[in-house]
């Protein structure tokens, strides 16, 4: 069964800005209800909020703070978007954090930086979703937004990595967890940058056969896909990433 976007409600976590905001623009003009998550980005939100407005045919595009590392945030989250909605047929995890740091001085500190936003509140963000989802007859779709540092090694980044690669895994086990009515697939992007960036980033583009960067449109577009795609589609990783990943 596809499902088309209209009128559907679509919480995206970490939506403030870049990526996140291409996708909950790309939603709001194509018909969802969105709504915003962020954590400290309150005014970033307000403008993205503001500008899904601007497209959508609802005018109703709320904005929800949380701070994603406290399962109780998450919990309060959740109960806040479906009191709004009195739903909630999708969830985007695009929220995240990215650091490198040579694995020979990772602590403690850094591991749980990472994997606290990372892995674990994509999982719990991920039951939240599923617990309402399967209680409706209409279920619902998940999509986390991984890496192709979840699928390639990166030296520097090997937490990093390692949490993206748990995402990924998390997608297949939820996947079959929560079939038949509820879908879970993943986007993993390559290099989408926003404004300057360093000399890896550069090389990283240098080595893309699309022979440019990607944008948060074509990683929204992706992410429209697996919310509108028919529900025999689960568990599946989107690469969209100019071919880089390509071996
Ligand atoms: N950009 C890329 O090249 C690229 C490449 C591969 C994969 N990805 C993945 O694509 C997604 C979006 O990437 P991006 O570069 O746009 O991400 P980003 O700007 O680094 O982060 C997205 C949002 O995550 C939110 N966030 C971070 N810690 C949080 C916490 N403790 N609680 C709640 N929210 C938190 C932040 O919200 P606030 O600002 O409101 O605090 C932030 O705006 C991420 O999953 C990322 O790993 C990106």
């Amino acid at each position: 069964m596809t499902l088309p976007l209209d009128g559907r409600v679509i919480l995206v976590t970490g939506a403030a800005k870049r990526i996140g905001r291409g996708i909950a623009l790309h939603l709001a003009k194509h018909g969802a209800r969105v709504a915003i998550h962020y954590s400290t980005s309150e005014a970033e939100a307000r403008a993205t909020t503001e500008e899904c407005n601007n497209t959508s045919q609802f005018k109703d595009t709320p904005i929800f703070q949380a701070n994603l590392e406290h399962v109780s945030e998450i919990e309060s989250l959740f109960d806040r978007v479906h009191a709004h909605f009195g739903r909630i047929d999708g969830l985007v995890n695009n929220a995240a954090r990215f650091t490198q740091i040579d694995p020979l001085k990772v602590t403690e500190a850094d591991w749980d930086f990472i994997h606290s936003v990372n892995l674990k509140a994509t999982f719990f963000c991920c039951q939240q979703a599923a617990r309402r989802m399967l209680n409706t007859p209409e279920g619902g779709r998940i999509v986390n937004i991984s890496s192709l540092g979840g699928l390639q090694p990166w030296a520097n980044h090997s937490h990093y990595c390692a949490s993206k690669a748990g995402v990924i895994m998390l997608t297949k086990a939820l996947a079959k967890a929560f079939a038949p009515k509820v879908t879970v697939n993943s986007v993993a992007p390559g290099v989408i940058p926003f404004g300057e960036h360093d000399a890896r980033i550069t090389r990283l583009i240098a080595a893309t056969p699309a022979g440019r960067a990607g944008t948060a449109e074509e990683i929204a577009e992706a992410v429209t896909f697996f919310l509108t795609s028919p529900d025999f589609i689960t568990g599946q990783i989107m690469s969209v990433d100019g071919g880089l990943g390509l071996k």
